[in-house]
């Protein structure tokens, strides 16, 4: 019987619910420079124009709808007999609109905005402005509630325990790139877990087992299989 569940996933997972992922010939990455659009340099050089890309890509995720792949994951953690650790590296809310708690967005959340100077979050408006005064402390430095490159992920002390907690490490629709997300799977073999990968194309880290295929088809059945081996709560 598998206790706690580590589930990483990455933009994959959202692929067919519309949103783009980043390294694909159609990624975001194709369209703008990472340098222009996702580093402090970049909002500090061009706020207008990091404002504009995340306004798009909160209209898109807003619009989005949970596929099943996030359905599933959201009744496995919710049936699942011990923990299910959901750590995602996408700042979409389709996970939790799919049912799902509790989800450690590890590089912020496109619906929020942050306060750059007193770090107060709130949930953002469609057309975010830099001009936006902060709720709480007035200041006009608002920018998204997303980890850029660069910058620190969030809750990595939460994702330390989470993993050292588990029986299982699974990566779902992540291409492995981008660290520290990346290194998760070595730490996982590091403390003898085992490990799955659910991609439509392989990563090139190594996993005990690699499941290939589209994360609303092969995530719905894997989760099927777990629940049907282990007793539900
Ligand atoms: N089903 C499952 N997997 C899919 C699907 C799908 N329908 N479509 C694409 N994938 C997989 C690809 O095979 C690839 O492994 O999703 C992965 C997408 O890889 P990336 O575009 O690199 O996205 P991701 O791994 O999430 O990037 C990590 O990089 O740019 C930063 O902060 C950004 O969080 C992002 C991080």
């Amino acid at each position: 019987m598998i206790g706690g569940i580590f589930i990483l996933s990455g933009a994959g997972l959202s692929a067919e619910s519309g949103l783009r992922t980043f390294r694909a010939a159609d990624g975001l990455w194709e369209d703008h420079r990472v340098e222009d659009v996702a580093t402090p340099e970049a909002f500090v050089r061009d706020p207008e124009l990091v404002q504009r890309f995340y306004n798009e890509r909160r209209r898109q995720a807003k619009e989005a709808q949970p596929n099943a792949a996030h359905k599933a994951l959201a009744k496995l953690q919710k049936t699942h007999s011990a923990p299910v650790y959901l750590i995602t590296q996408n700042v979409d809310d389709l996970l939790e609109r799919g049912g799902a708690t509790q989800v450690i967005h590890m590089h912020g959340a496109v619906k929020d905005a942050l306060c750059a100077a007193c770090s107060h979050r709130w949930a953002a408006p469609m057309e975010m402005r830099v001009s936006d005064a902060c709720p709480s402390c007035g200041a006009m430095k608002t920018r998204p509630d997303i980890v850029w490159f660069g910058e620190i992920p969030y809750h990595m002390d939460v994702i330390q325990d989470a993993l050292e907690a588990s029986d299982l490490f699974v990566s779902i629709g992540t291409s492995g790139t981008v660290y520290p997300a990346a290194g998760f799977g070595q730490m996982a073999r590091q403390f003898g877990i085992r490990t799955l990968e659910l991609n439509l194309e392989a990563s090139n880290a190594p996993f005990d087992e690699m499941r290939q295929g589209a994360a609303s088809d092969i995530v719905p059945t894997w989760v099927d299989e777990i629940l049907a081996n282990s007793p539900s709560l």
